[in-house]
């Protein structure tokens, strides 16, 4: 396992819509082992999408820190319930939080590492990194949800270090 490097934006694989997998193999099994190792290196992380490290596929990892580990392959939102607004931060988007309404409760659905179809449901905290994740595979980050002004200001303050919130 290894600790793979972060991209950050305004890197282009960040913004690309990221491909299907169409075969769960060693290497897919590795980059989702690795995508865990990056996770648990950062302190504040509880979620990785594989364009976060450079690999345009369907991959989610969420590390909970509570000893709940999840590994998703070609997840998809098959069901949302409620709202609930949520202050995120991203390693990809360093330092700010940008506050963001989720749905509350969602099901998912995706391959496991041995290639079975599960359907998971999740609230709270784990609905959000699910949601968040999955807009980074179709290419969309957390200042996509600001205002026009407000992402000017979150942009500028990209080169300060100044906010600390939970990294999804
Ligand atoms: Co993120």
């Amino acid at each position: 396992m290894a600790v793979r490097k972060i991209y950050t934006y305004p890197s282009e694989v960040l913004r690309a819509k990221a491909s299907s997998v169409e075969k769960v193999d060693d290497d897919i099994l590795t980059v989702l082992d690795d995508m865990i190792e990056t996770i648990d290196s950062a302190p504040e992380s509880v979620g990785l999408a594989a364009p976060q490290i450079g690999i345009s596929k369907r991959l989610i990892a969420v590390d909970l820190k509570d000893g709940k580990r999840y590994k998703m392959i070609n997840p998809v939102i098959i069901k949302r319930e409620g709202k609930h607004l949520s202050s995120e931060g991203c390693l990809s988007v360093p330092n700010i939080c940008v506050s963001v309404e989720r749905a509350e409760e969602v099901e998912v659905s995706f391959l496991n590492e041995s290639g079975e179809k599960i359907d998971l449901k999740a609230e709270g905290l784990f609905a959000v990194v699910i949601q968040h994740e999955i807009d980074h595979l179709d290419g969309k980050l957390i200042i996509d949800f600001a205002g026009p002004i407000k992402r000017d200001l979150y942009l500028k303050k990209l080169k300060q270090k100044k906010e600390i919130c939970r990294q999804l």
